[in-house]
């Protein structure tokens, strides 16, 4: 077996990992970069390290599952959100259910909670669950504990940042319980295949399957087409798209914002 697959046994051995998953590229990329941090000179010095220093197992997981996010990224596509989806949901259903796929630190299912909370202060008759999910245990932790600094709050006017958080002393932000409490986050990995929840009303999934290739993305693209109920809307990252295999199971809503509708 060669050094680089040797490598990656270890890191699904020790990560739970499965770098199979993932284009082989990107794995590489990724451990170059740790490999230039760690003064290692090749993938089998590289595997030493990793083996005799277990601080660097967190370093390589953030490292290869990167989880840069921040409330209200892509503020437009929120807008959609408040404006469009959430009211169009709420006159249509009395429980609405939504999917945050590969939700990283949070950010993006407490900035959607916060939209919902201020439409079920005109709405009181309706429910509302946000499932939250991501493969990576060190993020979901820090999505629990809702704690977080001014500059990923830039996105948020300071009428929100009052009502829906409690500043600290260490001039960090902690999450009000109020809205803690309409999200579920849970450890999921979207190469799976089984989706967190069915009859579901909006799956967002932004910025998470640029790691992926093309057939783990349609395999995904399917099964947010099956997890979603009739009418339900698909939202991606700005930068994705649908691969030709699977458009015609979505037709777009706002093609600008990356929103789409399960088709008939
Ligand atoms: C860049 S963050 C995206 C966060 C948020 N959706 C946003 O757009 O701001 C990508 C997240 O995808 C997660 N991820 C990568 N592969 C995954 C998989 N197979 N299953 C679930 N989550 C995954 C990573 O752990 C990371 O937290």
């Amino acid at each position: 077996m060669d050094e680089f697959a040797s490598l990656q046994r270890t890191i699904e051995r020790l990560l739970g990992i499965k770098c199979s998953n993932y284009k082989e590229d990107y794995i590489k990329r990724r451990l170059l970069s740790r490999m230039r941090l760690t003064n290692a000179a090749d993938f089998e010095a590289y595997h030493r390290y990793l083996l005799a220093n277990p601080q660097e197992r967190e370093l390589l997981r953030n490292a290869l599952t990167i989880n840069v996010t921040k409330f209200f990224r892509d503020p437009e596509v929120f807008e959609v959100l408040r404006r469009e989806i959430l009211p169009d949901l709420a006159r249509r259903r009395d429980s609405i259910r939504i999917w945050c796929a590969g939700c990283a630190t949070g950010e993006e299912p407490y900035s959607i909670a916060i939209l919902v909370h201020e439409l079920l202060a005109l709405r009181k008759d309706i429910s509302v669950t946000i499932y939250a999910t991501d493969i990576d245990t060190v993020v979901l932790q820090k999505a629990i504990a809702g704690v977080y600094d001014a500059k990923t709050l830039e996105n948020v006017d300071e009428k929100r940042i009052r009502k829906h958080f409690i500043s600290r002393d260490d001039g960090t932000f902690e999450v009000l319980p109020h809205i803690k409490s309409l999200v579920r986050f849970r450890e999921h990995d979207l190469m799976s295949g089984e989706p967190v929840a069915r009859y579901l009303d909006i799956v967002t999934c932004r910025n998470v399957t640029i790691y992926f290739t093309e057939k783990q993305k349609d395999d995904l693209t399917q099964l947010f087409y099956s997890a979603l109920a009739s009418g339900g809307y698909y939202v991606m990252g700005k930068t994705e798209y649908l691969g030709r295999e699977v458009e015609h199971l979505f037709v777009p809503y706002n093609s600008a914002q990356k929103i789409f509708r399960k088709a008939a």
